[in-house]
């Protein structure tokens, strides 16, 4: 289980996160709708551990991970994540990425998002939402036990999000993952286990 309690992030008068509250348990999906600004991608990179909160502690599995004094590594963490600007290694290529988080991926999952054609291209000769897929398949290949997600089928055709949004739900029930789903959208979290809103920093029921 990850759990976060009272979480607190300010970057200088602003409050990005305000005492937010939420676990989230191994095989669970817990969805997350806020407008822009309200402190979603903050949230999750304090999670993912690339922030240290201003107050309040973050634990994976019963181990503190996150406090304002300590912060354990993202690449310690039981967690891969899926960001809104995607983090692909630059100098590999795409499949080198993927195969560097499983030597043997599962290429089942390269149809659905359109990577066949995009295999031995190196990040910077993608678009950002070919990037973007190349970064959700990489991170369900990825062996952690906990998946972040920020809006990760924004902007990207209508069948692609279809294609997607079901290699995403099949194959994090399949594994029992722990996801952190967050979106626009409302109907792309309708399966979510739990939903929350976020606003102004908070997390509230919906
Ligand atoms: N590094 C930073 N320095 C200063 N302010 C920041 C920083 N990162 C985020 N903020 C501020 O914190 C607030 C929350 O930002 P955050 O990126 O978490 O919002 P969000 O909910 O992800 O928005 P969006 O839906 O547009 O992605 C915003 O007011 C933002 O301007
Ligand atoms: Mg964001």
């Amino acid at each position: 289980m990850i759990k976060i309690e009272k979480l607190s992030k300010r970057y200088g008068r602003v409050t990005a996160l305000d005492e937010a509250s939420l676990t989230i348990q191994k095989g669970e999906t817990v969805g997350i709708l806020g407008p822009s600004g309200s402190g979603k991608t903050t949230l999750l990179r304090l999670i993912a551990g690339f922030e240290q909160p201003t107050y309040g502690n973050i634990s994976i599995d019963d181990k503190l991970a996150s406090s304002p004094v300590y912060v354990l590594e993202p690449s310690q963490r039981d967690i891969s994540a899926v960001f809104q600007t995607p983090a692909l290694w630059p100098n590999m290529t795409v499949i080198e990425n993927i195969e560097y988080v499983h030597p043997k991926p599962q290429t089942g999952l390269f149809q659905p998002a359109g990577l066949w054609e995009l295999l031995d291209r190196y990040p910077n000769e993608l678009s950002g939402g070919e990037a973007r897929r190349v970064s959700i398949v990489r991170a369900l290949m990825a062996e952690k036990s906990y998946l972040l997600l920020d809006e990760p089928l924004v902007n990207l055709n209508p069948e692609l999000k279809t294609a997607l949004h079901e290699v995403i739900v099949e194959e994090t029930k399949r594994r029992g993952l722990g996801v952190l789903y967050i979106s626009h959208d409302a109907s792309e979290l309708e399966y979510a286990d739990k939903r929350y809103i976020m606003s102004e920093g908070k997390i509230g029921e919906e």
